[in-house]
């Protein structure tokens, strides 16, 4: 129970790879929120994990709004009190061609990606800072490191969100708080099925994955309790890949 009180609070968290980052956390001892887009979803989630034992609320909130985020935040201090773990993870993806992607996509890819990490990550880092402890962990992807065609502005979204988080984490750091990311390869969820038709099915893009299979929301969830535990308290401003293999720039 590593995280026994400790209150996290991960975005667009009702499926995919927030939902085992919730389930990972709530089997630690954490008071768990599990924020998504998705109200019916995030509360359904919430309870899933209230039924195995664990601690859960579910709360809808847009985090490309801050308005929206500001009073989830206030909603949270209500229930469980100020946010010690934040885990960025709610993103988008636009499929296309740079060519032939339209301004209203740009948009979406950016807003949830980039803005939504401003958001959450405004919204609590000033009682991170009071407390003297935080942990902030934002889920980019390797693309954002490497560049994958057809992901051009999410690639874009996502290095810009690495550049953030450097630069936070050189501001917080003598508050004991720390920012990093995690650069996830493929990895199977609800998410990811449109990109693995597009790329052919997921048989041919293992042979891309040297460890031979692509990554389960699970192995994601195992580094963000790295960067949540005190074993990593003098890491920050780090991202690591967690791609079996498929992306190994330093
Ligand atoms: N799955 C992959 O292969 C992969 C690879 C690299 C990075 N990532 C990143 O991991 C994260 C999770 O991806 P996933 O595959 O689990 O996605 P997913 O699409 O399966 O789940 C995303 C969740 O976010 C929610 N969401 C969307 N917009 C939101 C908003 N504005 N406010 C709140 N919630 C919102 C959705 O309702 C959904 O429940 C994303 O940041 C994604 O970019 C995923």
């Amino acid at each position: 129970m590593r995280f026994k009180g400790k209150v996290v609070l991960v975005t667009g968290a009702a499926r995919g790879i927030g939902r085992a980052i919730a389930d990972a956390f709530a089997g630690e001892g954490a008071k768990v929120v599990i924020n998504d887009i998705n109200e019916e979803a995030a509360k359904a989630a919430a309870e899933e994990i209230k039924k195995a034992g664990g601690e859960a609320i579910g709360i809808r909130a847009d985090v490309t709004d801050y308005e929206s985020v500001k009073k989830m935040v206030e909603e949270i201090k209500n229930v469980y009190g100020t946010v010690d773990i934040l885990v960025n993870n709610a993103g988008y993806w636009t499929i296309k061609l740079f060519k032939d992607t339209a301004p209203e996509e740009w948009e979406r890819d950016i807003r949830i990606c980039y803005y939504g990490t401003l958001n959450c990550t405004h919204a609590v880092i000033k009682d991170m800072i009071e407390k003297k402890y935080g942990r902030v962990i934002n889920i980019v992807s390797d693309a954002g490191r490497i560049g994958e065609p057809y992901l051009a502005v999410y690639s874009g979204a996502k290095a810009a969100i690495v550049g953030f988080s450097k630069a936070l984490a050189k501001e917080v750091a003598r508050y004991n708080i720390t920012v990093n990311c995690i650069a996830a390869g493929v990895t199977k969820t609800p998410g990811v099925e449109g990109f693995l038709k597009s790329v052919g099915g997921e048989e041919k893009l293992i042979k891309a994955y040297p460890r031979g299979r692509l990554g389960l929301p699970e192995d994601i969830a195992n580094g963000v309790i790295f960067f949540a535990s005190d074993e990593s308290e003098y890491i920050t401003g780090q991202i690591i890949s967690i791609s079996g293999g498929y992306t190994t720039v330093g």
